[in-house]
């Protein structure tokens, strides 16, 4: 049939800036200090978070890389920047859930921090205008965002992700309560991990309690945003410059 996944192009989001590389099939990406809240409604600069988001979503790359899911990931360039696979992303935000929090509370009326006996696996529509609503299967393939093969591996693929990253993140003293991931295909339709692991993507709780090291910090006006992603930088053994 017609499906077929589109390129990105050089492009300006919210947290990020998107540029074509030094070589065919590679993009840089530049992280910005904008943070971002609510579908856009909340809006702050925040000087450094650029710097700390990238040195975090640097080393988690590596190491979900290390054990065997493939990402977008060639190389460091500088403190804001990276250089990737030009992807074609799926237009679709993966979220991976080990406890209930944020909008499945409110949606399904679980109390915040029910842990789940096995991790939930959601997808939900990457579209600004219909604010990423959250849809089923059935829809993304009725959409035609993703063929149904490629969306059992990005399962897989994301639930392995999740588990890496939660028992890295208990090593570090923090629980991972849920992560967004995003993926995308090369030119010969090989599948990997694209975009940024930071506390902007996932949720982290001090271990054994509901302290918030993320962005809800900031959604809910609970604690200064630098120093928090700081403290996750710091537990994280990364020296990031000018702090
Ligand atoms: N390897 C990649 N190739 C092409 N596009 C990518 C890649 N990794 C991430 N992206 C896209 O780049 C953009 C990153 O910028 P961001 O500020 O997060 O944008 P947005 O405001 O759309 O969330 C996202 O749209 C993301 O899907
Ligand atoms: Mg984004």
């Amino acid at each position: 049939m017609g499906m077929s996944y589109n390129f990105s192009m050089s492009y300006e989001g919210k947290a990020k800036i998107m540029k074509d590389g030094p070589s065919e099939g590679t993009m840089i990406m530049y992280f910005k200090d904008d943070v971002t809240a609510g579908n856009g409604k909340k809006k702050a600069v925040i000087e450094g978070k650029g710097k700390i988001n990238k040195a975090i979503t640097l080393k988690l790359l590596k190491l979900v890389e290390e054990n065997a899911i493939p990402t977008h990931l060639i190389e460091d360039i500088d403190d804001r920047s990276i250089l990737v696979k030009k992807l074609k992303i799926f237009p679709l935000e993966v979220v991976v859930r080990n406890k209930a929090t944020g909008s499945i509370v409110r949606r399904l009326g679980l109390e915040k921090g029910l842990e789940f006996e096995r991790p939930l696996f959601e997808i939900f529509y990457k579209n600004d205008d219909l604010h990423d609503p959250l849809i089923c299967q059935e829809h993304a393939f009725m959409l035609e965002l993703i063929y149904p093969d490629d969306l059992l591996i990005v399962r897989n693929r994301a639930l392995r992700a999740n588990e890496i990253l939660k028992e890295y993140f208990t090593s570090i003293g923090f629980d991972l309560i849920d992560i967004k991931f995003e993926f995308g295909v090369d030119e010969e339709e090989n599948i990997y991990l694209a975009d940024e692991i930071s506390p902007d993507t996932m949720r982290l709780w001090a271990k054994g309690t509901t302290e918030s090291f993320d962005k809800d910090v900031f959604r809910e006006d609970k604690a200064d945003l630098l120093s928090t992603y700081l403290e996750v930088a710091k537990r994280m053994g990364l020296k990031i410059e000018g702090f």
